[in-house]
């Protein structure tokens, strides 16, 4: 018997290794930890406190450059984003975490995987169909489904009485995720939707309010949909995002504080930061405005509302998403040229825009003179577009 552990190091997960030996006849638990940019604090020493807690190996696997180039980029193209706001950055991770977990419990020879997700959530239906899709055989535990824990100090007295060793703290106000793309806050006062996050709560960008006073700005270049250089630097993916991050967090880009609503039925309210990737967001939108006909557009941006569904309820390995990405690639195919950002006080505003694909004609659109539109053809086109209005209102004055 054994079973392959999601593992972040911290409270949940570090009692979850002996509880699962414990109820799972004494199975070996072998911990898997991504990496998905989410910074080094949480990763350093992982090994070591994975196996202090009883693991018989540990697994830490970079994913940083897959999970944009593979992952984050393809849902770019789809501009998807969850109720208007959320840029969906704890979902977009899901799958690439999940088909890493799975691809170490295949090589290790697991019968079953393990994560930490409460069974009040989204992530574990997102891994848990991830898991579906891609390894059906393995045995899915979900402790938090099972036990009957339910406070910190309770898995704190359950590692005290078997003497494992955690550093955790017995309050730990927030539940957050991060990665590369984003960190998202919720819980603690956040609960209830009419307090007002304190300053503890954002941890990745500074506050809007002591952002300079001078703007910045960021100048992006794409090509066939993918970001290619920042600031005329070509950077490997991952190393844009951070970038962007950078620059974007220093103004105070990329906050939200949103009540969405949940795959499992319930609201809840979270806070959100996503400096650089609100930056890349507004970047290709702004060119896919230059470049995308209006029907185009409007497909476009009906498939990236679908797709921000496909991606919040984890169904990443389905029909259904390949399709949908399919269609958005095609779009992005087109899509190339700069985009200039400004950043300023939380803003981040498209300024300037470029492409060979342009099809903005200052020729056709100028307020001054031109000689290439007669606006006398204006006048046969409202008449046949407004006839079916015109035939209904004479019916009506008929009655
Ligand atoms: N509510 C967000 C989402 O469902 C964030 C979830 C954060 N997950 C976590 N384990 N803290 O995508
Ligand atoms: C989720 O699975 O929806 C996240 C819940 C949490 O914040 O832990």
């Amino acid at each position: 018997k054994k079973v392959v552990l999601a593992y972040s190091g911290g409270l949940d997960t570090s009692a979850i290794i002996p509880w699962l030996k414990e109820n799972y006849d004494g199975c070996e638990v072998v911990a898997f930890c991504a990496d998905v940019g989410q910074g080094d604090e949480e990763l350093i020493g992982i090994q070591e406190k994975a196996i202090a807690s009883g693991a018989s190996e540990c697994h830490v696997v970079d994913l940083k450059e897959e999970f944009v180039k593979d992952y984050i980029y393809p849902i770019l193209k789809t501009g998807s984003v969850y109720e208007g706001q959320y840029l969906l950055g704890t979902s977009m991770a899901r799958p690439v975490i999940a088909k890493a977990h799975v691809e170490v419990a295949l090589k290790v020879g697991a019968d079953a995987v393990c994560h930490g997700c409460t069974g009040k959530g989204n992530d574990q239906v997102r891994f848990e169909a991830c898991f579906a899709a891609l390894a059906p055989q393995l045995k899915v535990i979900a402790p938090w489904r099972e036990w009957d824990m339910v406070s910190r100090e309770d898995l704190l007295d359950y590692l005290d009485e078997r003497n494992i060793p955690c550093a955790a703290s017995l309050t730990k106000i927030y539940s957050r995720d991060a990665n590369a793309w984003h960190i998202s806050h919720e819980g603690g006062e956040l609960e209830d939707p009419w307090c007002e996050p304190s300053k503890e709560v954002w941890t990745m960008t500074v506050d809007p309010m002591d952002a300079p006073n001078e703007p910045g700005s960021v100048t992006l270049s794409f090509d066939k949909g993918e970001l290619v250089k920042v600031d005329g630097q070509a950077l490997s993916p991952y190393q844009a995002l951070v970038y962007l991050n950078d620059k974007a967090a220093a103004h105070g880009v990329g906050r939200i504080d949103i009540v969405e609503n949940r795959l499992v039925g319930m609201k809840s309210r979270g806070c959100y930061e996503t400096p650089g990737g609100t930056v890349l967001m507004a970047a290709y939108k702004g060119l896919e405005s230059l470049i995308l006909d209006k029907e185009s557009l409007k497909f476009r941006e009906s498939v990236g509302l679908e797709f921000s569904h496909v991606i919040y309820d984890g169904r990443w390995f389905t029909p259904l998403a390949k399709s949908q990405l399919a269609a958005c690639e095609s779009f992005a195919e087109q899509i190339s040229g700069d985009v200039v950002v400004k950043l300023y006080k939380g803003q981040a505003v498209v300024t300037q825009r470029r492409s060979e694909n342009s099809l903005y004609s200052e020729e056709f659109a100028t307020f001054g003179e031109d000689d290439v539109y007669d606006q006398k053809h204006a006048e046969g086109f409202i008449r046949l577009f407004s006839l079916s209005s015109r035939i209904a209102a004479l019916k009506a004055q008929e009655k």
